[in-house]
Protein backbone atom coordinates (compact mmCIF):
# COMPACT_ATOMS: atom_id res chain seq x y z
CA UNK A 1 0.00 0.00 0.00
CA UNK A 2 1.33 3.28 -0.86
CA UNK A 3 0.91 5.92 1.69
CA UNK A 4 -1.61 7.97 -0.55
CA UNK A 5 -3.55 4.46 -0.96
CA UNK A 6 -3.56 4.56 2.99
CA UNK A 7 -4.28 7.99 3.03
CA UNK A 8 -7.50 7.27 1.44
CA UNK A 9 -8.33 4.24 3.47
CA UNK A 10 -7.34 6.05 7.03
CA UNK A 11 -7.06 9.91 6.57
CA UNK A 12 -3.78 11.63 6.32
CA UNK A 13 -1.56 11.47 9.46
CA UNK A 14 2.14 10.27 9.82
CA UNK A 15 2.75 7.60 7.31
CA UNK A 16 5.76 5.45 5.88
CA UNK A 17 6.17 3.29 3.27
CA UNK A 18 4.92 -0.04 3.47
CA UNK A 19 6.03 -3.17 1.81
CA UNK A 20 2.70 -5.59 2.98
CA UNK A 21 4.60 -8.58 0.66
CA UNK A 22 8.13 -10.19 0.30
CA UNK A 23 8.23 -9.08 -3.66
CA UNK A 24 7.49 -5.63 -2.31
CA UNK A 25 10.10 -5.83 0.19
CA UNK A 26 12.70 -6.99 -2.35
CA UNK A 27 11.52 -4.20 -5.40
CA UNK A 28 12.33 -1.42 -2.41
CA UNK A 29 15.87 -2.95 -1.25
CA UNK A 30 17.34 -3.86 -5.20
CA UNK A 31 15.84 0.04 -5.64
CA UNK A 32 17.97 1.15 -2.91
CA UNK A 33 20.83 -1.48 -3.67
CA UNK A 34 20.92 0.26 -7.32
CA UNK A 35 21.41 3.67 -5.90
CA UNK A 36 24.11 2.66 -4.08
CA UNK A 37 22.42 2.53 -0.47
CA UNK A 38 23.39 -0.21 2.34
CA UNK A 39 20.52 -1.44 4.81
CA UNK A 40 19.96 -1.74 8.29
CA UNK A 41 17.08 -3.58 9.27
CA UNK A 42 14.91 -3.27 12.73
CA UNK A 43 12.73 -6.32 13.50
CA UNK A 44 9.76 -5.90 16.06
CA UNK A 45 6.49 -7.17 17.35
CA UNK A 46 5.41 -3.44 17.02
CA UNK A 47 3.79 -1.26 20.27
CA UNK A 48 7.01 0.44 19.89
CA UNK A 49 8.42 2.11 22.82
CA UNK A 50 12.09 3.72 22.87
CA UNK A 51 14.17 0.27 23.33
CA UNK A 52 12.79 -0.24 20.23
CA UNK A 53 13.08 3.21 19.04
CA UNK A 54 17.26 3.00 19.70
CA UNK A 55 17.24 0.44 17.53
CA UNK A 56 16.18 2.62 14.81
CA UNK A 57 18.38 5.28 15.49
CA UNK A 58 21.60 2.67 15.85
CA UNK A 59 20.49 1.43 12.11
CA UNK A 60 20.50 4.84 10.92
CA UNK A 61 24.38 5.12 12.19
CA UNK A 62 25.13 1.73 10.40
CA UNK A 63 23.35 2.06 7.42
CA UNK A 64 21.76 4.68 4.99
CA UNK A 65 18.56 3.26 4.74
CA UNK A 66 16.31 1.62 7.51
CA UNK A 67 13.64 -0.95 7.43
CA UNK A 68 11.64 -2.05 10.77
CA UNK A 69 9.22 -4.89 10.23
CA UNK A 70 6.63 -5.24 11.96
CA UNK A 71 5.01 -8.91 12.63
CA UNK A 72 3.45 -10.57 15.29
CA UNK A 73 5.14 -13.96 14.68
CA UNK A 74 2.62 -16.60 16.16
CA UNK A 75 4.80 -19.34 16.05
CA UNK A 76 7.30 -17.51 18.80
CA UNK A 77 4.20 -17.69 21.32
CA UNK A 78 3.36 -20.66 23.36
CA UNK A 79 -0.40 -22.10 24.17
CA UNK A 80 -0.72 -20.40 27.37
CA UNK A 81 1.03 -17.68 26.03
CA UNK A 82 -0.02 -13.43 25.00
CA UNK A 83 -0.29 -13.96 21.02
CA UNK A 84 -3.66 -12.73 20.92
CA UNK A 85 -3.93 -9.82 23.10
CA UNK A 86 -0.26 -8.56 22.44
CA UNK A 87 -0.56 -4.78 22.18
CA UNK A 88 -1.14 -4.09 18.24
CA UNK A 89 -1.33 -0.74 17.03
CA UNK A 90 -0.02 -0.14 13.87
CA UNK A 91 -0.97 3.16 13.28
CA UNK A 92 0.86 4.82 16.43
CA UNK A 93 3.82 2.56 15.97
CA UNK A 94 4.29 4.40 12.19
CA UNK A 95 4.09 7.53 13.51
CA UNK A 96 7.37 6.28 16.33
CA UNK A 97 9.55 5.56 13.34
CA UNK A 98 8.26 8.42 10.88
CA UNK A 99 9.17 10.56 13.96
CA UNK A 100 12.83 8.34 14.12
CA UNK A 101 13.42 8.44 10.27
CA UNK A 102 12.81 5.04 9.40
CA UNK A 103 12.21 4.92 5.77
CA UNK A 104 10.44 1.96 5.15
CA UNK A 105 8.15 -0.46 7.04
CA UNK A 106 7.35 -4.01 6.35
CA UNK A 107 4.48 -5.38 7.58
CA UNK A 108 3.66 -9.02 5.98
CA UNK A 109 0.49 -10.72 7.07
CA UNK A 110 0.52 -14.63 9.01
CA UNK A 111 -0.13 -16.17 5.42
CA UNK A 112 2.69 -14.07 3.63
CA UNK A 113 5.08 -14.89 6.25
CA UNK A 114 3.66 -18.92 6.90
CA UNK A 115 2.10 -19.91 3.46
CA UNK A 116 -0.15 -22.17 3.35
CA UNK A 117 1.75 -25.88 3.78
CA UNK A 118 5.10 -23.90 5.24
CA UNK A 119 6.33 -26.91 7.15
CA UNK A 120 10.62 -25.69 7.49
CA UNK A 121 11.74 -24.53 10.86
CA UNK A 122 14.93 -23.19 12.11
CA UNK A 123 16.46 -24.18 15.24
CA UNK A 124 19.01 -23.62 17.42
CA UNK A 125 19.97 -26.82 19.79
CA UNK A 126 21.75 -25.94 23.23
CA UNK A 127 21.67 -22.38 23.16
CA UNK A 128 17.96 -22.57 22.25
CA UNK A 129 17.28 -24.95 24.71
CA UNK A 130 18.59 -23.22 28.22
CA UNK A 131 17.33 -20.10 30.42
CA UNK A 132 14.15 -18.90 28.37
CA UNK A 133 14.40 -22.00 25.95
CA UNK A 134 13.99 -24.50 29.09
CA UNK A 135 10.70 -22.00 30.08
CA UNK A 136 9.64 -21.76 26.90
CA UNK A 137 9.77 -24.91 24.73
CA UNK A 138 9.75 -23.86 20.97
CA UNK A 139 10.25 -19.71 21.33
CA UNK A 140 13.52 -19.82 19.81
CA UNK A 141 12.66 -21.98 17.04
CA UNK A 142 10.01 -19.55 16.25
CA UNK A 143 12.42 -16.54 16.67
CA UNK A 144 14.99 -17.87 14.94
CA UNK A 145 12.66 -19.11 11.69
CA UNK A 146 10.91 -15.43 11.54
CA UNK A 147 13.89 -13.83 12.15
CA UNK A 148 16.04 -16.15 8.99
CA UNK A 149 13.26 -15.43 6.98
CA UNK A 150 13.39 -11.35 7.26
CA UNK A 151 17.19 -11.75 6.93
CA UNK A 152 16.77 -13.71 3.67
CA UNK A 153 13.82 -11.61 2.13
CA UNK A 154 15.36 -8.04 3.37
CA UNK A 155 18.84 -9.53 2.71
CA UNK A 156 20.02 -6.40 4.94
CA UNK A 157 23.82 -5.60 5.51
CA UNK A 158 23.31 -5.29 9.28
CA UNK A 159 20.37 -6.55 11.56
CA UNK A 160 19.59 -4.28 14.74
CA UNK A 161 18.82 -6.17 18.48
CA UNK A 162 18.29 -5.60 21.81
CA UNK A 163 20.29 -6.72 24.57
CA UNK A 164 17.14 -6.52 26.10
CA UNK A 165 16.59 -10.24 25.43
CA UNK A 166 19.80 -11.12 25.59
CA UNK A 167 19.40 -14.86 24.88
CA UNK A 168 17.81 -14.32 21.74
CA UNK A 169 20.81 -11.78 20.30
CA UNK A 170 23.00 -15.00 21.08
CA UNK A 171 20.64 -17.58 19.67
CA UNK A 172 19.99 -14.89 15.97
CA UNK A 173 24.24 -14.35 16.36
CA UNK A 174 24.60 -18.22 16.14
CA UNK A 175 21.81 -19.16 13.76
CA UNK A 176 23.24 -16.20 11.19
CA UNK A 177 27.11 -17.69 11.38
CA UNK A 178 25.89 -21.25 10.89
CA UNK A 179 23.76 -20.40 7.67
CA UNK A 180 26.07 -18.07 6.28
CA UNK A 181 24.12 -15.03 6.66
CA UNK A 182 25.87 -12.29 4.80
CA UNK A 183 24.59 -10.14 7.70
CA UNK A 184 25.99 -8.46 10.60
CA UNK A 185 24.26 -8.70 13.75
CA UNK A 186 24.61 -5.23 15.51
CA UNK A 187 23.36 -5.79 19.88
CA UNK A 188 21.89 -2.55 21.29
CA UNK A 189 22.37 -1.66 25.04
CA UNK A 190 19.25 -2.06 27.02
CA UNK A 191 16.57 1.21 27.37
CA UNK A 192 15.43 1.52 31.04
CA UNK A 193 13.26 3.63 33.12
CA UNK A 194 14.94 6.41 35.48
CA UNK A 195 14.68 3.31 38.28
CA UNK A 196 16.71 0.75 35.99
CA UNK A 197 13.15 -1.30 35.01
CA UNK A 198 13.82 -2.25 31.49
CA UNK A 199 11.18 -1.21 28.94
CA UNK A 200 9.12 -3.56 27.79
CA UNK A 201 5.76 -3.66 26.16
CA UNK A 202 4.73 -6.03 28.98
CA UNK A 203 5.67 -3.34 31.44
CA UNK A 204 1.88 -2.39 30.81
CA UNK A 205 0.54 -5.74 32.46
CA UNK A 206 1.73 -4.66 36.13
CA UNK A 207 -0.57 -3.33 38.55
CA UNK A 208 0.66 0.19 40.27
CA UNK A 209 1.92 -2.11 43.26
CA UNK A 210 4.00 -4.62 41.06
CA UNK A 211 5.56 -1.57 39.19
CA UNK A 212 6.81 -0.35 42.24
CA UNK A 213 8.44 -3.32 42.88
CA UNK A 214 9.57 -4.35 39.26
CA UNK A 215 12.76 -1.91 39.48
CA UNK A 216 14.34 -4.68 42.39
CA UNK A 217 14.84 -7.14 39.16
CA UNK A 218 17.78 -4.96 37.86
CA UNK A 219 18.90 -3.69 40.96
CA UNK A 220 19.78 -7.59 42.13
CA UNK A 221 21.55 -8.89 39.41
CA UNK A 222 23.27 -5.28 39.24
CA UNK A 223 24.60 -6.50 42.75
CA UNK A 224 24.69 -10.41 41.94
CA UNK A 225 27.05 -8.98 38.99
CA UNK A 226 29.32 -6.78 40.93
CA UNK A 227 29.88 -9.42 44.04
CA UNK A 228 30.76 -12.57 41.12
CA UNK A 229 33.00 -9.83 39.63
CA UNK A 230 34.79 -9.22 43.32
CA UNK A 231 35.22 -13.14 43.05
CA UNK A 232 32.15 -14.15 44.92
CA UNK A 233 30.68 -17.84 44.56
CA UNK A 234 28.23 -17.51 40.92
CA UNK A 235 25.83 -20.37 42.76
CA UNK A 236 25.49 -19.18 45.83
CA UNK A 237 25.03 -15.54 44.63
CA UNK A 238 22.00 -16.78 42.11
CA UNK A 239 20.59 -18.38 45.36
CA UNK A 240 20.54 -14.94 47.45
CA UNK A 241 19.63 -13.27 44.10
CA UNK A 242 16.40 -15.53 44.00
CA UNK A 243 15.83 -15.14 48.03
CA UNK A 244 16.15 -11.34 47.80
CA UNK A 245 13.61 -11.33 44.65
CA UNK A 246 11.05 -13.55 46.45
CA UNK A 247 11.43 -11.33 49.66
CA UNK A 248 10.51 -8.54 47.88
CA UNK A 249 7.53 -10.07 46.10
CA UNK A 250 8.08 -11.74 43.25
CA UNK A 251 6.20 -14.86 42.65
CA UNK A 252 8.24 -17.18 40.79
CA UNK A 253 12.05 -16.76 39.71
CA UNK A 254 12.04 -19.40 36.70
CA UNK A 255 16.40 -18.43 37.21
CA UNK A 256 18.81 -16.30 38.09
CA UNK A 257 21.97 -17.27 36.52
CA UNK A 258 25.47 -16.40 35.77
CA UNK A 259 26.35 -17.57 32.34
CA UNK A 260 29.34 -17.54 29.81
CA UNK A 261 27.95 -14.42 27.75
CA UNK A 262 28.42 -16.30 24.49
CA UNK A 263 27.62 -19.55 25.15
CA UNK A 264 25.57 -19.21 27.58
CA UNK A 265 26.84 -22.10 29.51
CA UNK A 266 27.95 -21.24 33.23
CA UNK A 267 30.29 -18.90 33.67
CA UNK A 268 33.69 -20.55 34.22
CA UNK A 269 34.89 -17.43 35.74
CA UNK A 270 37.30 -14.50 34.96
CA UNK A 271 38.86 -15.75 31.99
CA UNK A 272 35.24 -15.49 29.86
CA UNK A 273 32.68 -12.42 29.88
CA UNK A 274 29.78 -13.60 32.09
CA UNK A 275 25.80 -12.42 32.02
CA UNK A 276 23.75 -12.19 35.04
CA UNK A 277 20.23 -13.39 33.13
CA UNK A 278 17.29 -13.53 35.17
CA UNK A 279 13.31 -14.25 34.15
CA UNK A 280 11.18 -13.73 37.02
CA UNK A 281 7.39 -13.48 37.77
CA UNK A 282 5.61 -10.26 39.18
CA UNK A 283 1.78 -11.37 39.63
CA UNK A 284 0.55 -12.39 36.48
CA UNK A 285 3.50 -10.54 34.10
CA UNK A 286 6.76 -12.69 33.81
CA UNK A 287 9.84 -9.96 33.31
CA UNK A 288 13.25 -10.99 32.14
CA UNK A 289 16.18 -8.56 32.65
CA UNK A 290 20.33 -9.24 32.03
CA UNK A 291 23.55 -7.19 32.81
CA UNK A 292 27.45 -8.20 32.33
CA UNK A 293 29.60 -9.47 34.95
CA UNK A 294 31.99 -6.47 35.64
P1 LIG B 1 10.09 -7.25 20.24
O1 LIG B 1 9.81 -7.78 21.60
O2 LIG B 1 9.11 -6.33 19.60
O3 LIG B 1 11.49 -6.56 20.28
C1 LIG B 1 12.06 -6.05 19.10
C2 LIG B 1 13.49 -5.66 19.39
O4 LIG B 1 13.52 -4.62 20.38
C3 LIG B 1 14.33 -6.84 19.96
O5 LIG B 1 15.61 -6.83 19.36
C4 LIG B 1 14.40 -6.49 21.44
O6 LIG B 1 15.53 -7.02 22.09
C5 LIG B 1 14.45 -4.97 21.38
N1 LIG B 1 14.09 -4.36 22.67
C6 LIG B 1 12.96 -4.60 23.41
N2 LIG B 1 13.01 -3.90 24.56
C7 LIG B 1 14.18 -3.20 24.56
C8 LIG B 1 14.81 -2.30 25.46
N3 LIG B 1 14.25 -1.97 26.62
N4 LIG B 1 16.02 -1.78 25.12
C9 LIG B 1 16.60 -2.12 23.93
N5 LIG B 1 16.06 -2.96 23.04
C10 LIG B 1 14.86 -3.50 23.34
O7 LIG B 1 12.11 -9.46 20.14
C11 LIG B 1 11.15 -9.50 19.36
O8 LIG B 1 10.25 -8.48 19.21
C12 LIG B 1 10.91 -10.70 18.46
O9 LIG B 1 11.36 -11.86 19.11
C13 LIG B 1 11.56 -10.58 17.06
C14 LIG B 1 13.08 -10.48 17.15
C15 LIG B 1 11.00 -9.35 16.33
C16 LIG B 1 11.21 -11.83 16.23
O10 LIG B 1 9.83 -12.00 16.12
Amino acid sequence: MTPSERNAATGPGPDIDTARTVDDLRARVSAWRQAGETVGLVPTMGALHEGHLSLIRRSRTLATRTCVTLFVNPTQFGPNEDFDVYPRDEAGDIAKMVAEGADLLFAPSPSEMYPEGEVTRVSVPGLGDVLEGNFRPGFFTGVATVVSKLLIQGLPDVAVFGEKDYQQLQVIKRMTRDLSLPVHIHGEPTVREPDGLALSSRNAYLSTEERRIAPALHRTIGSVATHVAGGEDPIRQSRWGSDILERCGFAKIDYLEVRDAETLEPWPGPTRPGRVLVAARLGRTRLIDNVPVG
